[in-house]
């Protein structure tokens, strides 16, 4: 049921304040006078211990989903002092990559049914890895089969462009990040201010989707280009990923995602008065890098929409001479929930005003059971 939506992705973009706090109901105690506040994972709770002790924390899923978890890898790394490494199912396959007994592998994946990610499932288990789910479907293969993990209870996702599925997998994954670093006082302020923060993301997220018109005025620019750059760094270079990953599958359009410390290495090669590029530059530890992204970008005359806070224009673009997208802030790591959302819409309208089918893009299936 599309109730008043023309599209299912349109209509799955708009509902994540709703997505969001469904994902999060039950999850997050308020605390009080005598109790910190702190997040509560059923489905972990019994686990936490040996997730902590283990060498290696190992993402693996395939495109948005691996996206989701690239967005996370930074706090999990931070709350959790574990080093975290990153597999796309297909690639650990394919090298026969080492998983060990002492590692944790998470199998992210909204289905809960992808081929490749449900393969290399059975090849951590094999391995002996402590094998953890974060799936958006109850009874999936994933969800079965693996040891533990949590339902992001995102609600049924019908789109074959995976939207709001992408937002609550972040938030679930920032929850498993503040639940397995529930332990260590020295970060408990840094936990609570992220809680707090989780509190307050639907209406942040609603607040982003106001952007809605704006985001049609871009595509109407853009709609007849062959290509479009994003460009980000740390929170959000996967935000870079996935919002080039929404545009290509959907508007059918070239679009890459580029890790901004990256850019000499290549990709400056690329630039020039034409080529339309998004540099995601909101506030957090990597803003001042990113500011010298944009000078660089655009002393090379380079066509900008540039992301920024909510009121930092001026210090992203002071010539006046980008576009600029005004989004607003709340903590670093979940950052990347909202500024997800404008690429997301941007995204949608560019399929719409270039007249392709927007919830089945052709050549994709929504559900991708064969490797
Ligand atoms: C559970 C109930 C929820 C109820 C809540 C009340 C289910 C599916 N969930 O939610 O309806 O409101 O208790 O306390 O009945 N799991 C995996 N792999 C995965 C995902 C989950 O093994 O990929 C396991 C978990 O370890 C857990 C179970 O499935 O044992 C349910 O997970 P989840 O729904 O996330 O747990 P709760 O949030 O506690
Ligand atoms: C893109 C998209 C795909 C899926 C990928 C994994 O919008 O939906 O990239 O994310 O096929 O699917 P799941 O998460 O079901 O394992």
């Amino acid at each position: 049921n599309k109730g008043n939506y023309e599209h299912y992705m349109q209509k799955e973009i708009h509902e994540q304040p709703e997505s969001l706090t469904t994902t999060m109901r039950g999850r997050l105690i308020r605390g009080g006078s005598c109790k910190a506040k702190s997040v509560l994972l059923g489905g972990l709770k019994d686990h936490l211990k040996t997730i902590r002790r283990s060498r290696r924390i190992v993402f693996i899923g395939c495109g948005t989903s691996y996206n989701a978890a690239l967005a996370a890898r930074p706090i999990l790394e931070e709350l959790s002092g574990v080093p975290v490494t990153m597999e796309i199912a297909s690639d650990l396959l394919d090298r026969q990559g080492p998983i060990y007994r002492e590692d944790t592998a998470v199998f992210v994946s909204q289905s809960g049914e992808t081929a490749d990610t449900l393969h290399a499932l059975e090849y951590a288990l094999e391995n002996g890895a402590l094998c953890v789910g974060i799936t958006n479907t109850v009874g999936s293969a994933i969800a079965r089969n693996t040891h533990c993990g949590v339902h992001i209870n995102a609600g049924c996702e019908i789109g074959v462009a995976s939207t709001k599925a992408y937002t609550s997998q972040i938030v679930v994954m920032a929850m498993v990040a503040l639940a397995i670093g529930d332990d260590t006082i020295s970060s408990q302020a840094r936990r609570e201010s992220i809680i707090d923060g989780l509190f307050d993301l639907p209406n942040k997220v609603r607040e982003v989707l106001k952007l809605d018109q704006e985001m049609k005025d871009l595509a109407k620019l853009l709609i007849a280009e062959q290509s479009l750059l994003m460009f980000g760094r740390g929170y959000n270079y996967a935000t870079a990923l996935e919002g080039a990953l929404k545009v290509k599958e959907v508007a059918l359009m070239h679009s890459e995602g580029i890790l901004a410390g990256e850019m000499k290495h290549g990709p400056l090669a690329l630039v020039d008065e034409n080529l339309p590029i998004v540099v995601i530059a909101t506030q957090d530890a990597c803003f001042s890098k990113q500011q010298s992204v944009i000078q660089q970008l655009h002393a090379r005359k380079g066509r900008l929409i540039v992301m920024c806070s909510k009121g930092k224009a001026s210090s992203v673009c002071p010539s006046g001479s980008c576009r600029v997208i005004e989004v607003p802030q709340v903590e670093d790591c979940l950052q990347p929930v909202v500024n997800i959302v404008p690429l997301q819409l941007l995204a949608y309208h560019l399929t719409v005003l270039r007249g392709y089918n927007v919830d089945q893009p052709r050549n994709l299936a929504k559900s991708v059971t064969t490797e």
